[in-house]
């Protein structure tokens, strides 16, 4: 036996008892299922099994043991260390794992939620419209003419065989340009680009002018003193009004459907001879004779029809005035409304929502292409 360690005060050492162990364990493993973030475990770690920790302590007492003691003592140790660092380990797993669950459910994001986008405009309706009505017209072999909309009043009237006193010059009700007599004049119908084709094309002539016209009118729901039409010229050889019924008949089934009802009436324009009138049977009251609704029809005033535009052969004495020979050339010409072809595709009863400028009204159209 040695003698007794002079030095040795058991007040500053560990209790390696079994007990004292166990009871160390205990206290880790208490701790650390209590610790419920990661930050609570690493004060629990450190407390439970840092160097400072009481199994830490009683490990560095072994050394001191006498060599009978050390190896049942240092199992006992071991294993309590073994235990509360298993204990650490397990529940890092499950504190990382909840620790991920939340950021997952923080940083979710909804890909489905609408973004605050800034708005994409919407072209107007009566422009993708006039692309399609001239497609159909290009499709067909027709080229695209244009023309000033502040015009000769001689192309807008004169050359179009209006004498100077026609009651048609006071009836389109004009928007001249500060006098009278100034020659110029806001165009009232698309029809002077008849007269530009004809004077500045080689013939045959066929051409499509989609474009903007003006007339003194009142804003209300069915006219605008700002509005659209669709001139068509076709000059040729040979050209009769069956060609004119044809090429108008085939645009109203391409934009309304085949089972478009229209109607033609003679009617009169100095620059068309013969001249029609081509009407689509009202898409509000149907032109039902049967139904109350026809009587107080807002849309074609009890009529049953709605006038689309207006058409005939070219006049001889149009012909002459651009120096082309009416005995060798026919040619036949239309001006179709387009709001009006709008309203008939769209169902839009009010012209006004075409010109407010509202852009649910645009938006709503923004997508047809
Ligand atoms: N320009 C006429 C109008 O505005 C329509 C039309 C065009 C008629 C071409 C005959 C030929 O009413």
């Amino acid at each position: 036996m040695s003698a007794p360690n002079k030095q040795y005060d058991p007040k500053q050492v560990s209790d390696l008892s079994a007990e004292a162990i166990d009871a160390m364990v205990s206290a880790a493993l208490a701790a650390i299922e209590s610790a419920d973030t990661l930050d609570q475990w690493k004060e629990v770690r450190l407390e439970h099994s840092g160097d400072r920790s009481p199994i830490a302590l009683a490990n560095r007492e072994i050394g001191a043991l006498p060599p009978a003691a050390k190896v049942e003592v240092g199992k006992r140790v071991g294993q309590a260390r073994g235990a509360i660092k298993a204990a650490l380990d397990q529940r890092e797993l499950i504190l990382i794992e909840h620790r991920d669950n939340e950021v997952l459910l923080a940083e979710k994001v909804d890909v489905t939620v609408p973004v605050d986008r800034s708005l994409k405009g919407a072209r107007h309706p009566l422009t993708t419209l006039m692309e399609r009505l001239s497609d159909v017209f290009v499709a067909m072999g027709y080229e695209i003419a244009e023309g000033p909309e502040l015009e000769l009043e001689w192309a807008n009237f004169d050359a179009l065989n209006f004498p100077k006193d026609h009651p048609a010059r006071m009836m389109q009700d004009t928007f001249f340009v500060e006098s009278p007599d100034s020659g110029a004049l806001l165009r009232t119908h698309t029809s002077p680009i008849q007269v530009r084709a004809m004077l500045e094309r080689e013939l045959p002539i066929y051409v499509v002018a989609p474009g903007r016209v003006y007339r003194t009118d009142e804003l209300d729901a069915t006219h605008t003193p700002v509005f659209h039409q669709i001139e068509g010229l076709a000059v040729d050889k040979g050209l009769t009004m069956a060609d004119l019924r044809g090429t108008l008949n085939h645009l109203a089934h391409v934009m309304f459907g085949q089972e478009i009802d229209i109607r033609w009436r003679p009617s009169y324009f100095p620059f068309t001879e013969p001249s029609a009138e081509v009407d689509l049977r009202c898409f509000v009251c149907l032109g039902d004779a049967e139904s109350d609704l026809l009587d107080q029809c807002r849309a074609c005033g009890g009529e049953g029809w709605i006038e689309w535009g207006g058409c005939g052969m070219v006049n001889p004495r149009v012909l002459v005035a651009v120096g082309i020979d009416p005995e060798v050339y026919s040619g036949f010409a239309f001006g179709m409304g387009i709001e009006r072809t709008l309203m008939f595709r769209s169902g839009v009863k009010d012209m006004r929502d075409m010109v407010e400028g509202d852009v649910r009204f645009t938006r709503a159209f923004g997508l047809d292409s």
